[in-house]
């Protein structure tokens, strides 16, 4: 079973692939696209389930979101389609650092795809030249909230050094030419929701298909994620989700 198929049917009571609330997500749209009408631009968007909940929120936006998984922009286009959106969304598949666009956004989103762009300064950089003078980022990225212990780095085929702890992601952020302006801080329990819900959708979907050739591997990925969460970074890992807006015009 490939890795995409796995994350589709993973996520599919939790559409966001972050450790984050609807709630949570609906409070940090209404922080980032504050005025009337824009236009918003999502680097690594997955199914869209960020600029979705953007349009369906504010009537008088448009967005762009670009990825590199074809199943992820297929249920993105079902997703829009099914909630009347189709028309205001547009959806690229692409590496993120190779999108290039005449206009430039409003608000530009960047939410756990911070690899694409080689880690959290780079991919500050790259969303921000998509940025319209005034306009917003919203970044979301893993940060170390405890020292990671061997089996977390395991778990997660993650070095010490690609992530700080929070107050260093801050800085690092500030010294980047940037200040937060607002920000979600996921909770253990946001965290425990999305891991089960990972974990719960993949499981029932193998036990709903006992007669699947794919049952059984579905079932082990399952079994082999939540091994990796219970007995390597929980409670290590931690996701902050940042509004961001340039420290100066120049
Ligand atoms: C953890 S998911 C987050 C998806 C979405 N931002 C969300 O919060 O629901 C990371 C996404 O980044 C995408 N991605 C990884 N590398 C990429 C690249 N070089 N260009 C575009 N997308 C990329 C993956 O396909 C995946 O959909």
């Amino acid at each position: 079973m490939d890795r995409q198929t796995i994350s589709r049917i993973a996520h599919t009571d939790h559409p966001i692939a972050a450790p984050i609330t609807d709630e949570a997500v609906a409070r940090l749209i209404g922080r980032a696209a504050r005025p009337e009408a824009g236009r918003a631009l999502d680097l690594g968007c997955g199914e869209a389930g960020w600029l979705l909940r953007t349009l369906a929120a504010k009537p008088r936006w448009q967005a762009v979101g670009v990825d590199l998984d074809p199943t992820a922009l297929n249920r993105a286009r079902q997703t829009a389609q099914a909630m009347g959106l189709e028309r205001r969304i547009g959806l690229h598949h692409l590496d993120a650092a190779a999108f290039t666009a005449k206009e430039p956004f409003d608000l530009v989103l960047s939410i756990g795809a911070t690899h694409a762009f080689g880690g959290l300064a780079p991919t500050l950089a790259a969303a921000g030249e998509h940025l319209a003078p005034g306009g917003r980022l919203l970044v979301g990225d893993a940060f170390w909230e405890r020292e990671p212990a061997q089996e977390a780095l395991d778990a997660l085929g993650a070095a010490r050094e690609d992530f700080t702890d929070l107050a260093g992601t801050l800085d690092l952020v500030r010294a980047e030419g940037w200040t937060p302006v607002h920000g979600h801080v996921s909770s253990r329990q946001e965290w425990d929701d999305y891991e089960l819900s990972w974990t719960g959708s993949l499981s029932e979907w193998a036990l709903d298909h006992p007669e699947h050739p794919d049952s059984a591997a579905a079932l082990a990925a399952a079994d082999a994620h939540r091994a990796e969460w219970l007995h390597g970074y929980r409670g290590t890992l931690g996701f902050v989700t940042l509004l961001l807006r340039r420290t100066s015009a120049h």
